[in-house]
């Protein structure tokens, strides 16, 4: 107990450390002088052809995450589940950089895949949190998300790090940055503080914790975060959750909603921002509750029964600060059913088989 500093549980310990893992993310990376990000140990790394991402769970949300960004910065990347990544099937070959994101290292999906995509001559690199992992010591290159030993079994502060690390490694890879990309990565650790000081996510959870399941719904850079939100939620607290890109909800999800099913839209002041309110009057309509996660707290107000505020930042950002309220809602519907949190049945912290 010692090691949980006061908190009842590593989780949320790992959840109130974000602010300073963030800050040793950033460490040394990005370049006040020129509004570059450097990243030391990958400094000669020759920009790929295209970009393969390979993980499992929560880290191949951030490569989802991740994907997103090169593509928008003029690299073709795709993010693949590691179980189904099938060199044979897809052009992989030594203008491919192949990205194992893997928090432990020792995933043995994303192990695999990482030495399928070596044996066809791709160049390969690790984004660990181990040092000497064997991730790290298989690649060719590895980046370090320095977020610090993470004990709970539900990652916490390893996604925080290991989107901010993905979000740097853009930049450093593409050489797309700007001073208010920089600014707006250093505010994040404050910026999560604040949203730790003030979550009313605890009341939310007493609120709901008797509903039949949990949706997330985001558009762009927010879809990855409402997939980890019914991860988390899945995980810990062992009730029904579902995550989708919004648009899809129309497509299926849509005849689960009842007025026993929460939705969570995420939503910023983004190019999106319309069709997501299109997709809380669905849900509305179905007389489903409606708590969304947003920087547009005045316009949103309005249309849902509840709002966890997120502070305003680059638009490509938000995720990494809409996650830490999913992280909070999940852990307090998980301890008001007294689960097993640290250690939900079933799951382990490394998965070592295929
Ligand atoms: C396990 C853990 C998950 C984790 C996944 C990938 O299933 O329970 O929390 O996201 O492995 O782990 P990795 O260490 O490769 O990031």
């Amino acid at each position: 107990d010692a090691g949980k500093s006061g908190y009842d549980h590593y989780m949320l310990k790992e959840i109130y450390e974000q602010p300073h893992a963030i800050r040793e993310c950033l460490r040394g990376r990005p370049q006040t002088i020129d509004e570059s990000i450097t990243i030391d140990e990958l400094e000669d790394l020759p920009r790929p052809e295209r970009i393969h991402f390979v993980a499992c769970g929560t880290s191949y949300h951030a490569s989802m995450y991740a994907s997103r960004l090169f593509r928008e910065r003029g690299i073709p990347a795709t993010a693949f589940f590691a179980s189904e990544y099938d060199v044979d099937a897809i052009p992989v070959d030594e203008e491919t950089l192949v990205v194992g994101v893997t928090q432990s290292g020792e995933t043995a999906d994303t192990l695999a895949a990482l030495r399928d995509a070596k044996k066809v001559g791709a160049g390969t690199l690790a984004v660990t949190n181990v040092v000497g992992s064997s991730a790290a010591r298989e690649t060719d290159r590895v980046m370090y998300i320095r977020a610090g030993p993470e004990i709970g079994v539900a990652a916490t502060k390893t996604f925080a790090s290991q989107q901010a690390a993905l979000a740097m490694l853009s930049s450093a890879i593409t050489g797309s940055c700007s001073r208010e990309f920089v600014d707006a990565l250093r505010a994040l650790s404050d910026q999560m503080q604040s949203i730790l000081d003030d979550s009313s996510a605890k009341e939310i959870a007493e609120e709901y914790v008797d509903s039949d399941a949990y949706f997330f719904i985001g558009r762009g850079y927010n879809a990855p975060v409402a997939l980890e939100g019914a991860l988390k939620m899945k995980e810990i607290s062992y009730k029904h959750a579902e995550g989708f890109p919004a648009g899809e909800l129309k497509h299926g999800p849509l005849a689960l909603v009842t007025e026993r099913t929460p939705v969570f839209p995420l939503l910023t002041s983004d190019a999106n921002y319309e069709k997501m309110i299109g997709n809380i009057k669905e849900v509305e309509s179905r007389g489903a509750p409606v708590i969304a996660v947003t920087d547009a707290e005045e316009r949103v107000e309005p249309l849902a029964d509840h709002v966890l505020r997120i502070p305003k930042t680059d638009r490509r950002l938000t995720p990494i600060l809409m996650n830490v309220q999913l992280q909070l809602v999940s852990y307090w519907v998980a301890n008001r059913l007294d689960r097993s949190i640290d250690k939900p049945r079933n799951l382990a912290k490394s998965v070592t088989v295929e």
